[in-house]
């Protein structure tokens, strides 16, 4: 009696395991099978450490170049915690952007270490999600509609720019550009506050983007004052980013800086003496365009973006498993040899005659439904604070310094700069 129980457990215990194979580990061995080559590395961490490893933002990195040179563009790896798919190939980087709540998903790890931190609204899906980015490109368009907007701009620039001539010759530069900042977080909280008081005048209601956001009903009062935050905020650090970026890498290229400085003299020839800069003026900076393009190429702010796989999706031949992670690296095509010739130097002549819409060679802002809302905001931004940098100041680093990613990119010493008024 007893043997012929041990039997019965023996047998069923035995078809539970063959019924968790068929269920679980097949399907997860064939889709190893199926999937992109690579290595999924120690258990648990995977091959996170060595993924996350700071390298000069301006390279690739000895993680991606090691693995793309045994594996291809494409390879799987575990990341993260998780079996993930890395994309180092642009037309899968597009694929996956384009494709976003159809066969991907935004999927950022808590709590979500690097620049796109800062903005609240990046771990949302769904409804939710489109709502939020309704109010941001509200908020954005309602920010570039306004006529004074690039004075704004421009005061904020000429009133760090000029301190600097009280600074005996010295100034680290990202703390400048970050100066800013703390003027826009008093500023903007100072007017949510403000229209709080008064919102139930009713007469005093303006009609702006705030008008439309305090006026939400599915926002909770915090919210909203965080969903502004969160979003000028984080603009700012990515913009500040992209001006270190630029004076950084202008360092570096006498002849872009000698070409950049001829446009603004050219733009600035035809104004009066104080006149601030329009929108007309912004139209004519075609080699500024091209400086910040290769700017945000060379300097690969956002290193990559997280997604993963709601279906099993095929792409050339490879697959991505259902529930997998997968990481499009922006950086990567950034810096391919084959898309951008001698890739690793900066040279912002390559985007001459460039038609910049349709150029998936560059894609420091994402793409798909979670395009970068700010990013012609950073651009405006940049374009300006360079315009009366260039004419004002001559600067030369100080010692060693470079933007690393690590993956959150930084300049480790802040970018420590000589600067000398032009006279
Ligand atoms: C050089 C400057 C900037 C860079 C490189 C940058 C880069 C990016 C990237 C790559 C994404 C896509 C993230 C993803 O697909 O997972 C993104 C999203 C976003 N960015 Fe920017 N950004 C910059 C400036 C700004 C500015 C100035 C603002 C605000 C005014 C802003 C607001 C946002 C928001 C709200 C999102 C989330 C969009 C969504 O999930 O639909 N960014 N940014």
């Amino acid at each position: 009696m007893e043997e012929a129980f041990l039997v019965a457990l023996s047998l069923g215990l035995i078809l539970l395991a063959f019924r968790l194979i068929l269920s679980h580990f097949l399907p997860l061995l064939l889709n190893l099978r199926a999937s992109p080559k690579g290595s999924f590395g120690w258990p648990l961490v995977g091959e996170t450490l060595s993924f996350l490893s700071p390298h000069r933002s301006n390279t690739l990195g000895s993680f991606l170049e090691d693995h793309i040179s045994r594996y291809g563009k494409v390879f799987k790896s575990h990341l993260f915690c998780t079996p993930t798919v890395v994309s180092c190939d642009q037309e899968l980087n597009h694929f996956i952007l384009q494709n976003e709540e159809k066969l991907f998903q935004c999927s950022y790890p808590k709590p979500i270490h690097g620049i796109l931190g800062k903005f609240s609204m990046i771990v949302v899906v769904g409804e939710s999600h489109k709502r939020l980015r309704n109010l941001a490109l509200t908020l954005v368009t309602t920010i570039k509609s306004n006529p004074g907007y690039i004075n704004d701009i421009e005061r904020i620039a000429i009133h760090v720019i000029d301190s600097w001539k009280d600074k005996g010759g010295s100034v680290i530069f990202c703390e400048e550009a970050k100066k800013a900042r703390a003027r826009i977080f008093v500023t903007v909280k100072g007017i949510i506050e403000e229209r709080r008081r008064i919102s139930g005048g009713g007469s005093t209601k303006k009609g702006d983007f705030l008008d439309v956001l305090l006026s939400l009903k599915y926002l909770t009062e915090e919210e909203k004052v965080s969903f502004v935050l969160d979003a000028l905020l984080g603009g700012y650090e990515t913009t500040s980013l992209l001006m270190s970026m630029a004076v950084y890498f202008l360092g570096h290229s006498p002849p872009s800086l000698e070409k950049l400085k001829s446009e603004h003299q050219r733009i600035r020839a035809n104004k009066e003496k104080d006149e601030y800069l329009n929108l007309e003026d912004y139209k004519k900076m075609d080699f500024t365009q091209h400086v910040i393009n290769e700017a945000l190429r060379c300097g690969n702010i956002v290193k990559f973006v997280h997604r993963k796989a709601i279906k099993d999706v095929r792409f050339k031949g490879h697959l991505i498993p259902s529930g997998w992670k997968v990481l499009p690296v922006l950086s990567a095509v950034h810096l391919d040899p084959i898309l951008h010739e001698s890739a690793l130097q900066f040279n912002p002549w390559r985007w001459e005659g460039q038609n910049q819409a349709a150029c998936k060679k560059l894609a420091p802002f994402g793409g798909g439904p979670r395009l970068c809302p700010g990013s012609e905001l950073a651009k405006v931004e940049t374009a300006v604070f360079l315009h009366n940098l260039v004419l004002k100041f001559r600067w030369r680093q100080e010692g060693e310094d470079m933007p690393m990613a690590y993956p959150y990119v930084e300049f480790p010493r802040g970018l420590p700069l000589q600067v000398e008024p032009i006279t």
